[in-house]
C-alpha cells in the first residue's frame, strides 16, 4: 500500500488500539499532506472554536487526546496562551506533534504523552483544566469508557469540548454516557454543538457532534 492509498475506509476499519498503532505509524508522515488536504478536514478547528466560546483563564493547562500531529495545539495556540499537552497512542503521530511551533517558534506542545485511552493513563488525577479532542471518538478509536479516566485527570470545574463521531455519539453509547454522568453529578448537562468536519471529498458538509461540558 503506497502512502496515498490511506483513507477514511483505513482508519474507520481499525478494531483495537494495535491495530491503531500500526495504521498511524505508517500514516504519520503523510496525514496531513494527503487526508487532511484531499478531504478538507477542518474538525479540529470547529472544536477549537467551540472550546474558546465557553473557555476563560482559568481553565489551563489543556489536554488534547488523540492529538495525532498536532493540528488542534496549532489552532488552539493561536487563540490565546494556552499551555497545551497531547496524548497519542502513536510515536509516530506524536513526533510529527512534537516539530510544531507557535508563532513565537517555540513547540505548540509543552508535553506530549505516548498513552492508550482505552486503558489507565499516567497522569496525575486534577493535572489539566481543560481537555479537547477531535477525530479520536470514533469508529474502531475510543469509545465512552475513556471518560472515567479522562476525568480523574481533570481538577473539578475542568472543561471538556470533545469531538465525537455521528454515527457513533448515540449508537454506541455516548449520549447515554452523558446522561448518566449528569444524573451522578459528574459533569453539568452537555452542550452539543455541531461543526464542520470536511470542507472537500466524499463527505463535504459532514457535520459531527462536539460535547461541551464541564466536570462538577
Ligand atoms: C483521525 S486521527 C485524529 C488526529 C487529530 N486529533 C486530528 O484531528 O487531526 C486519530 C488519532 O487518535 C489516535 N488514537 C486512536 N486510538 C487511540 C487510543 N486508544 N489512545 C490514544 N490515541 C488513540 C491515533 O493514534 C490518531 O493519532
Amino acid at each position: 500500500m503506497s502512502d496515498r492509498d490511506f483513507d477514511l475506509t483505513d482508519a474507520y476499519a481499525v478494531e483495537t488500539p494495535d491495530d491503531n498503532r500500526d495504521l498511524y505509524a505508517r500514516w504519520a508522515a503523510t496525514y496531513e499532506s494527503t487526508f487532511v488536504a484531499d478531504n478538507g478536514y477542518v474538525y479540529h478547528l470547529g472544536v477549537v472554536g467551540s472550546f474558546v466560546d465557553t473557555a476563560s483563564d482559568g481553565d489551563d493547562p489543556v489536554l488534547d487526546v488523540g492529538c495525532g500531529t498536532g493540528l488542534m495545539g496549532v489552532a488552539l495556540r493561536t487563540t490565546g496562551p494556552w499551555t497545551v499537552d497531547g496524548l497519542d497512542l502513536s510515536a509516530e503521530m506524536l513526533g510529527e506533534a512534537r516539530i510544531k511551533v507557535a508563532g513565537e517558534g517555540d513547540p505548540v506542545y509543552r508535553h506530549l504523552h505516548e498513552g492508550d485511552l482505552t486503558a489507565t493513563l499516567d497522569i496525575p488525577s486534577g493535572a489539566y483544566g481543560a481537555v479537547v479532542s477531535s477525530g479520536t471518538f470514533t469508529h474502531g478509536h475510543v469509545g465512552p469508557t475513556a471518560f472515567d479516566e479522562l476525568y480523574r485527570i481533570t481538577r473539578p470545574g475542568g472543561l471538556f469540548a470533545i469531538g465525537i463521531n455521528p454515527d457513533h455519539f448515540t449508537n454506541l453509547g455516548f449520549a447515554d454516557r452523558f446522561v448518566d454522568d449528569v444524573a451522578a453529578g459528574r459533569i453539568t448537562e452537555p452542550v452539543i454543538q455541531r461543526v464542520n468536519t470536511y470542507e472537500a471529498g466524499d463527505h463535504a458538509g459532514q457535520l459531527s457532534p462536539v460535547a461541551v461540558f464541564r466536570t462538577l
